[in-house]
């Protein structure tokens, strides 16, 4: 089973899981939040059109979905910036994931969890 290290805690998930799935099943009882302030009541549900479940991840993850590449490829997101989306994305192996500040979580100078 992946692990997954997530504002300094350690999760659990089958293979190919998705990620976003992943960490909400644990949200109640993490110390971080996939989504930043108000994201957490207007984020997309998982739809991949919000971009509010934006991460940095480091692992093996699959590779990007067309959606994910479109709404990331549109402010306040950089397409080069490197993030995925949460809901986008299964989980292949281990992963570091972090979440950046901003309602996107956009601001990839600023870590957040
Ligand atoms: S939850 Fe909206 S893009 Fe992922």
């Amino acid at each position: 089973m992946p692990l997954i290290q997530f504002a300094g805690e350690t999760i659990s998930c089958d293979r190919a899981d998705n990620l976003r799935a992943a960490l909400m099943r644990h949200t109640p009882s993490m110390k971080g939040d996939l989504y930043n302030g108000a994201a957490a009541l207007t984020h997309c549900r998982g739809l991949g059109t919000c971009g509010t479940c934006a991460v940095e991840v480091h692992g093996d993850l699959s590779p990007m979905t067309r959606v994910e590449k479109w709404r990331l490829g549109f402010p306040p997101h950089q397409a080069d910036a490197g993030l995925r989306l949460a809901c986008q994305a299964s989980v292949l192996g281990d992963l570091i994931v972090k979440k950046h500040s901003g309602m996107w979580g956009h601001r990839v100078d600023e870590e957040v969890g």
